[in-house]
């Protein structure tokens, strides 16, 4: 550790990376006091240096293997997303022997035991916890949970999709659902990922493998797409007393996990059926605990920053 403190670098500074470098400019008396020594933001990597940003005054380069070759930098963070660039990326800050925190559940879900063995052969640790739920620490109550046997694992793990089938509730199509959602910022301009339940597939394909101790690849999650879903599913679920949501569902039975993510009813008056917007929802049924809950919001910068401040800081009580 550098006289300083000990460095963190940032890979992206968009929505979480800003989010990530205004805590640092604005509360790094706490997040000092929470690490018990001092934590530094050295630097953030991006793709366009000259655009304008509301990220405190982080010093900012287009090479992100500067941050990478920096000596000060212990601590890695990737929030670029996708996995072209960011898999060579942290695998780098692996083989420079940095510590590395992430929010991209993606390429946690896809990139598993690539990651895990690049941080075991590095001596340093992969920390995920904003890659799922955001703000909720569920990856750290997953960890927690290594000696129950897993039943069912339930969730609500998009917030845009809840959010399309709660303003479906109130008279709209799906198309309308979804430019809303584009409009209010809950949707990007490509609403793959979220309508066609890549982003929910990734993260149970996250909690799964924690439960399990291996990698549950997320090609193994059946998906169906919340674009199929008609007024009239909605307004006959809520004839039933029940809502539509989309969930993801993992069964843990004797054989084989089977694992699934799309539209389907719920109770009204259940937590899920309850989540309009960006609140996720987990439940957990297992043979010790018969019933966890975890719910909060999942996502947003700040939730975000939450979390992977969280793991930073878990990273610097640790490290010597
Ligand atoms: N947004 C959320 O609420 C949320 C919640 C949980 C998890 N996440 C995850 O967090 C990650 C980041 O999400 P985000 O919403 O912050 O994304 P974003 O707003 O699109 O930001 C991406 C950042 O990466 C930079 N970047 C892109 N390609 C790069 C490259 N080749 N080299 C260096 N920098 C590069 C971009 O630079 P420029 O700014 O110069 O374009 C931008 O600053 C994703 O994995 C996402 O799934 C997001």
């Amino acid at each position: 550790m550098s006289s300083r403190g000990l460095g963190v670098g940032l890979l992206g500074l968009g929505t979480v990376g800003s989010a990530v470098a205004r805590a640092f400019a604005d509360r790094s008396r706490r997040i000092d006091a929470a690490a018990g020594r001092p934590v530094r933001l050295v630097a953030a990597a991006v793709r366009d240096p000259q655009k304008e940003r509301d990220a405190g005054d982080v010093p900012v380069t287009a090479d992100p293997h500067a941050i990478l070759d920096d000596p000060e930098i212990a601590i890695v963070i990737e929030v670029i997303g996708g996995t072209d660039p960011a898999r060579d990326l942290e695998l780098g800050a692996f083989e420079s022997r940095k510590h590395v925190v992430t929010a991209n559940k993606e390429l946690v879900a896809k990139e598993w035991k690539a990651l895990h063995e690049g941080a075991r052969l590095a001596k340093r640790e992969l920390r995920f916890e904003a890659a799922v739920a955001a703000a909720v620490p569920v990856i750290a109550g997953m960890r927690g949970l290594g000696a129950v046997r897993p039943r069912v694992l339930r969730g609500l793990l998009n917030g845009t999709t809840t959010y399309i089938c709660s303003r479906m509730e109130t008279g709209k199509s799906f198309d309308e659902a979804l430019a809303e959602a584009m409009a209010a910022g809950y949707a990007e301009a490509d609403p793959t990922n979220d309508v066609d339940g890549h982003d929910a597939a990734y993260k149970l394909s996250i909690l799964v493998s924690l439960l399990e101790g291996r990698h549950f690849h997320p090609y193994n999650v059946r998906r169906m797409s919340l674009r199929g879903i008609a007024a009239s599913d909605v307004s006959g679920a809520a004839a039933r007393g029940a809502r539509v949501r989309y969930l993801a569902v993992a069964d843990f039975g004797e054989k084989a996990t089977k694992a699934r993510v799309g539209p389907e009813e719920l109770p009204a008056d259940s937590l899920e059926g309850q989540a309009t917007g960006p609140t996720n929802v987990i439940t957990l049924e297992s043979d010790l605990v018969p019933r966890l809950v975890w719910s909060g919001p999942g996502a947003g910068g700040d939730a975000t920053a939450s979390a992977i401040l969280g793991d930073v800081i878990q990273i610097a009580q640790r490290s010597a």
